[in-house]
Formats: structure tokens, sequence, C-alpha cells
């Protein structure tokens, strides 16, 4: 094995994606992505990628299509494909040619995801794929007097078979080929299905690879919207044909219950796994409700909020909490949730008959530091203090002397706190007193 270019950096990043790791577990991801996309050079280093996740214990679904695939068998038989509205108008010979190309491409992804040979990174690997008629389909008829005969659209997907399939540990792949009750074939629009299995699973993130995702108007990718800045920006206009339907497509995903939508490049390596294991990604996501939330912690953060702590109690900045501490005190807590991260955290403790209260336990995750978070929660906790009727809060420090003095704290002594906790100030920390009146 090549020695690594900076091991100390590859270290760093592979315990900064310990969050991502532990919160996608038993996670359903529905992927979708174009013909383009399997023909593409880069197509066995995806598959790779969905191996990872796979191993991760992710529930993957992947959707694909077929477009060039068809066209190639068209040319082949001498056929012109035809197209009304951007939609493949599918009659009789080309449906020949759906299936063909359908049938090739369904081999050739399962052997792709088949692959377990030693020193590749599908080693050891021994996914199970399933595919099957979890589609049904109808004909989208005749629109505006074209008749697409054969060009259907998603009327049902089996959500139950597939999560029977996922829930054996298998990975679904889903093609763009429905059936209907008739026993009629019909091609469909990979994005189409993509949306609908993710809509019918509930899935937790639908992925879908992009020409390009969604870019400010000097190039830069909008890495994250809420379904609110997303509808702004479809209605401001001037976006692609390509973005806008994706987008509307997204925020139809959304608003049906599916978690997380996501728009990445399908022509940037390794696109999905920066955008889903590192906290800023490389596409667009977009998202019901705002990323971020600020809020009353809950027991099930106390895993984040030790994370996040530990290696400040490790080395001194911050006093030793115990997990059982932390479950007696966690209404003292705020954090603040980046896409169910704790990046964040700060503590309230009121001392009514003195009229003041500790803030405390202030951590900010280094990855979200200097975005203002560490004062976001300054704040929150002084609103709550204020509705306490709490007229003086106090810190004790050792590290962050200045930040708090930044924030309004001016230097106290030990006997300016409150009776109870002057008989709790440890000595040997020697912690410095900071107040500041409410
Ligand atoms: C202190 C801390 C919570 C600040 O979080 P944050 O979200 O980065 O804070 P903000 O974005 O609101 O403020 C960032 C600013 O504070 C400054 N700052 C951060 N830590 C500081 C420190 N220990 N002393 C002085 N200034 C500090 C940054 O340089 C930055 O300054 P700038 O805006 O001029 O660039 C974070 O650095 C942290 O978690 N530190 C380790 C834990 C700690 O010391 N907690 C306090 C224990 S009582």
């Amino acid at each position: 094995m090549p020695a690594l270019p900076n091991p100390a950096q590859f270290v760093r990043w592979f315990r900064e994606a310990a969050p991502y790791v532990h919160g996608f577990r038993g996670r359903t991801f529905v992927v979708g992505f174009s013909g383009e996309v399997v023909a593409g050079r880069g197509f066995a280093k995806l598959v790779h990628d969905f191996n990872l996740l796979a191993a991760l214990g992710i529930r993957l679904v992947l959707v694909h299509g077929a477009r060039p695939q068809i066209e190639a068998e068209l040319k082949a038989k001498g056929l012109r494909s035809r197209y009304a509205k951007g939609l493949r108008i599918t009659d009789t010979a080309a449906l020949t040619c759906v299936k063909q190309a359908a049938g090739v491409l369904r081999v050739e992804i399962e052997a792709l995801l088949s692959q377990g040979l030693p020193n590749s990174p599908m080693a050891g690997s021994q996914i199970r794929v399933a595919s099957g008629n979890f589609i049904t389909a109808q004909p989208i008829g005749v629109v505006k007097g074209v008749d697409y005969q054969f060009t259907g659209s998603v009327r049902k997907v089996d959500a139950v078979a597939i999560a029977r399939r996922l829930d054996a540990g298998e990975v679904v792949l889903v093609t763009h080929i429905g059936y209907s009750p008739t026993g009629e074939v019909f091609n469909l629009a990979w994005e189409g299905v993509a949306e609908s299995v993710a809509v019918a699973l509930k899935a937790d993130k639908l992925l879908l690879l992009t020409d390009r995702p969604p870019a400010d108007r000097r190039g830069n990718v909008l890495h994250e919207q809420s379904a609110q800045s997303a509808e702004a920006l479809l209605k401001k206009g001037g976006l692609s044909p390509e973005t806008t339907r994706t987008l509307k497509r997204a925020l139809r995903a959304l608003g049906a219950g599916v978690g997380r939508v996501h728009l990445v490049s399908r022509l940037t390596d390794g696109a999905t796994l920066l955008e889903l294991f590192t906290h800023s990604g490389v596409g667009t996501m977009i998202t019901a409700d705002a990323v971020e939330q600020l809020r009353v912690a809950r027991v099930e953060d106390i895993g984040g909020i030790l994370a996040l702590i530990a290696p400040l109690e490790a080395d001194g900045t911050l006093v030793k909490r115990s997990r059982e501490l932390l479950e007696r005190e966690i209404g003292n807590f705020r954090v603040i949730d980046h896409d169910g991260v704790i990046a964040g955290c700060a503590a309230l403790y009121p001392y009514p008959e003195e009229r003041s209260a500790e803030f405390a336990c202030l951590a900010v995750a280094p990855q979200y530091r200097g975005a203002d978070y560490g004062e976001r929660l300054l704040d929150a906790c002084e609103a709550q203090a204020r509705e306490l009727k709490v007229k003086r809060l106090f810190v004790l420090t050792t590290t962050a002397a200045h930040w708090f003095q930044l924030h309004g704290f001016s230097p106290a002594t030990v006997a300016a706190l409150p009776e109870r906790r002057q008989s709790l100030y440890n000595y040997q920390r020697n912690s410095k007193v900071f107040a500041k009146k409410l």
C-alpha cells in the first residue's frame, strides 16, 4: 500500500466522519442516477462508494436510467428516437430497445456490485442485490395530441417489498421500467422513479446525481437550502431548466416526507462520499426545515454532547461530567443540532435565591467554530435567564477568558459567586470568574 500523503489529515478526517457514520446506520438512502453515469468512466468507482455505504449499514436503493443506452440500441437497429416536450415517445420498436437496454444495464450493475477481488475496494464485500417488479406504471397517454404510447409514469411503488429486501440486508436496484396490471411494460423517467421510491419508503435521503448542482451567479455551489429558500430561488428564476426541474422534484419529495434531498455532481469523483461525510459537502442539500436548530437538549442528545465535550474534558478545558450527571441535568442544556450532529452545547444553572445563574459547559465542535455558534448559545441562555428573572450571569473559565470579555463579561471574584457555588469552587482548577449584568 502506498504511504499516506498526509496521515494526520487522514486520521482527523476519519474521526470527523464518525458522527455521520453513527447517524447513517439503519437509514434509508435512495440514490438516483442517469444512464450517462452508468456509461461514464467513473461508474466503477461510484459502485465502490455504494459498496462502502452499504457496508456502513445504510439501507441503499439504487435507481438508474438508460437514455444513452436506449439511443445506442435504436441506432444499431437503424431507428430514430422521437421526443415530445423532452420526453421519449416509446413505440413498439423503441420498447424492444428499452427492454434490451434495461436488461443489459441491470446485469452490468449487478456484476459491478458483485465484485470482491482482494486488493480492491470491494475486497470482502458480499453485497446481495435485489431487483424486481417493484414499480407499477401507467401510460402517460395522449397529451396535446401526442400519444406517448409505452412511455409511462409511476402509479404505485411496492414499498413493502422493497423494505423486505432492505431488511434482509440487500441493496435494492430499481430500473426505469414499470409494469401495468394489464401486463404491459412502460419506460419511465429515472428521476420520477427515484422520487416516487424515496417518497414511498419515506427515505431519510434522496440523492440525485445531476450534471451540476445549483450555484449562485459566481458559480459557487449553494450547499444548504431550506425548502423555503429553494422556493425563493425558483421564484427568482434564471436557473437552468435541469436545475428548475430538479429543485421542483426535491421540494415535492420533501413535502411528501423525504428527510433530505441532495443534488450531487455526477462528474466529480467521490462527490457522493464528500457530500455525505463532510460538514459542508460538495453538492446542494435541501431540507424541509432549516438545517441547523438551536434547541433545548433531549436525552437522545447525550451521546452527541459527550462526544463533543470529551476532548475538552481530556485537555482540562471543561470539568468532567459523567453520563449520569448529564442525564440528570439534560434539561439545563441547549444544543445546536446541525443536521442530526450535535455541533455545540451550553448549560444554564440558575441560583434563584441570588437571582443569578451560571453559564457553563460551552463547547462548539472544532469544525463549526467561528460561525457564531458560541454566541448564539450564549444569547439563548441569556434569554432563558432573563425569563427566569436572573439579574447576573457568571461563568468559570480557564482558557476562554477573552471570549467571555468580548461578550460583555467582566472579571469577578470567587467571593462574588452564590454561596452554594462558592462551596463547590475547585481551587486546584483555579478557574477565572467572570460575570455579566443582564
Ligand atoms: C469558546 C468557543 C465556545 C467559541 O465558539 P465559536 O462558535 O467559535 O464562537 P463564535 O463564533 O461565537 O466566536 C468566535 C470568535 O471567538 C474567538 N475565540 C474562540 N475561542 C476563544 C478563546 N478561547 N479566547 C478568546 N477568543 C476566542 C475566535 O477567535 C473568534 O474570533 P473572531 O470572530 O475575531 O475571529 C469555542 O472556541 C470552544 O468550544 N472552545 C473550547 C471550549 C471552551 O473553551 N469553552 C469555554 C469553557 S467555559
